[in-house]
């Protein structure tokens, strides 16, 4: 490596390691002063940021009225979710039973954690995986090039089989995020049911393999940024999920990768985002694809989101998932071998998809 960039990895690791150690994550750099240029830290000169899309391809929003096993709609849903499920990943779904108190309460609560004054989120703040409730600054998925994303993250993992005692959680979020967890829970359960169907199994099938048995819920604040084309708000990645559900303010930035073209995911009011993680195109034995995504930067903010993450409870995590055998045969062989969550989730897998190579790569026959 050139003297130079020696001493330009070095000013970044310097960098990182003074904001890991103010706690106050991005909108701590935001609300220390008039911001005009964003700190080196946060440049990524390597993201090809894409220019407008020239597809005139859209997001499918599925109806999920009268879906039910034996209404009107539910054969029509099945093959809605099923076609969005086995080509992009990700659709969005509307009618789907979360009352709109509810994303807005858990919209505005998670807003309200991070717009805590810092001394009391400082005290949340954590990059150790075993504390339920943290608040993070520096990406995981960033750190290989040194440098970070223009968000802040926070945690709260119900992942484990003893349920989240609610008083670990900070008094802004403390009842709505309960709420909103079972409301998200059951939303999970009717989507795995119809993508069971989708497939040809029955309704239960990816319930009794535990895939809506747990989940985290991550709260994520992307503030409003001076210089959107230099930095991203999450580089491009799958999710190690099941599956993903998704709630969005009004700013945009999250987009999808379809065909070679950046699809954006527009907000839509009342409208839930989904999106196939990597848990299930490996047990479905690559007919869901785990939808390729990242968020942009904007000018405008903040951003703010609520994912649901569905994956298995972490703590009996030596359970091995493989193709599921209904969906293999001798023309259709499983594409990937089996693994335990725990070796995906903290194994070297754990990169998810960087520099283009996705986790599940490491599994193929
Ligand atoms: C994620 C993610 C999208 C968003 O956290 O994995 O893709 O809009 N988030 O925050
Ligand atoms: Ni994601």
């Amino acid at each position: 490596m050139a003297a130079e960039s020696l001493r330009d990895q070095d000013l970044l690791l310097k960098q990182l390691k003074a904001f890991d150690e103010s706690k106050a994550g991005v909108k701590g750099i935001v609300d220390a002063g008039v911001l005009t240029k964003i700190p080196e830290m946060f440049i990524h000169p390597q993201i090809d940021h894409g220019q407008e899309t020239q597809t005139k391809f859209s997001i499918s929003v599925v109806d999920l009225t009268d879906s039910a096993v034996g209404m009107s709609r539910h054969a029509e849903v099945i093959d809605e979710v099923r076609r969005a499920a086995e080509t992009v990943g990700l659709f969005q779904v509307v009618n789907h039973g979360i009352p709109k108190r509810v994303m807005e309460e858990i919209l505005q609560a998670m807003r309200g954690f991070h717009e805590l004054p810092k001394e009391v989120k400082a005290e949340y703040y954590s990059s150790d995986p075993k504390r339920k409730v943290r608040f993070v600054g520096i990406n995981k998925l960033a750190r290989s090039s040194s440098r970070n994303y223009w968000r802040d993250s926070f945690i709260c993992d119900m992942t484990y089989s003893k349920p989240l005692d609610s008083k670990e959680l900070p008094e802004v979020c403390r009842d709505i995020t309960m709420e909103y967890s079972e409301h998200a829970h059951k939303l999970g359960v009717t989507l795995f049911e119809l993508l069971s169907e989708g497939l040809g199994l029955k309704p239960d099938h990816f319930l009794g393999l535990e895939c809506a048995k747990a989940h985290y819920i991550l709260g994520s604040y992307y503030p409003a940024c001076p210089q959107p084309e230099l930095t991203i708000g999450v580089n491009k990645h799958t999710d190690r999920s099941f599956l993903t559900i998704l709630l969005q303010n009004h700013v945009r930035g999250l987009q999808v990768l379809y065909e070679n073209h950046w699809i954006d995911v527009p907000p839509i009011p009342g409208a839930m985002v989904v999106n196939i993680g990597d848990l299930l195109q490996l047990i479905s034995n690559n007919i869901y694809k785990s939808g390729i995504h990242r968020v942009l930067s904007m000018k405008e903010g903040p951003r703010v989101s609520v994912g649901c993450f569905f994956q298995h409870p972490l703590d009996s995590a030596d359970r091995i998932y493989g193709p599921i055998k209904e969906l293999t045969s001798e023309e259709n062989p499983p594409i990937y071998r089996g693994t335990t969550l725990a070796d995906y989730l903290q194994g070297h897998f754990v990169k998810g998809i960087i520099n283009g190579v996705s986790g599940l790569e490491y599994l193929k026959v």
